[in-house]
């Protein structure tokens, strides 16, 4: 039998998911702080959950425009009333570079940047200093294609299936300390914290 065939609930699954957390943690030279998850929705699903997950009413993000899939970053995030701040854009010559020398805000509850730009092709060289704000990366284009310091992010997510895996599927990465700040009362296929208590294998939290 393939993958496609056995149960999820199977011993030989449970096998599967855990190697393939094992040899992301070792590609990326993850500590103990990082939990890997796998989320359904591709990298389109992490433009909604994370702002529902770290922001209220009254928090505010830093966005970064550099392109076409920050873009849809930023309108799933204005879609559900948060609050957003582009801090720096690329729109007036076309996304035709990364804007340099930003000035994020102190008070913003997490910087969000497109590592690499697939459409417009522009890719941070090096992240941006984010003064102790938490950075999240969509990384779906260039996950595993350089080494990354991961001590400089708080979340990063890369829909699998342009370097790593099947379409469909989300990898995520997210430090201890944001965990703690996931907002109460989301959905569960909707919260980092309840893929991380269950291994990514959401159903089980019914087996009462
Ligand atoms: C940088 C980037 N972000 C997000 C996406 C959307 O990914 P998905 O199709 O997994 O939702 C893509 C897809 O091409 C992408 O290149």
């Amino acid at each position: 039998m393939s993958v496609t065939e056995i149960s999820h609930r199977s011993k030989w699954f449970d096998d599967i998911i855990n190697d393939a957390k094992e040899r992301i943690e070792r590609i990326l030279k993850l500590d103990e702080k990082f939990h890997v998850l796998f989320i359904q929705g591709g990298a389109s699903m992490q433009f909604c959950m994370i702002p529902m997950n770290f922001l209220s009413k009254e928090n505010v993000a830093d966005y970064v425009n550099t392109g076409t899939w920050s873009t849809k970053a930023i309108k799933e995030a204005v879609i559900l009333d948060k609050k957003v701040n582009i801090v720096a854009s690329s729109e007036d010559r076309d996304f035709t570079y990364i804007p340099r020398n930003i000035r994020f805000s102190s008070d913003s509850s997490y910087v969000h940047i497109t590592s690499n730009n697939t459409i417009k092709g522009t890719q941070w060289a090096s992240f941006p200093d984010t003064g102790g704000v938490p950075l999240i990366a969509d990384m779906s284009s260039d996950i595993m294609s350089r080494q990354l310091d991961m001590n400089k992010f708080g979340l990063i997510y890369a829909g699998a299936q342009k370097n790593i895996g099947p379409a469909g599927v989300c990898m995520v990465i997210i430090h201890d300390d944001m965990l703690e700040l996931v907002q109460e009362n989301l959905p569960s296929m909707l919260d980092y914290t309840i893929y991380s208590s269950k291994n990514s294998l959401l159903f089980q939290k019914f087996n009462v």
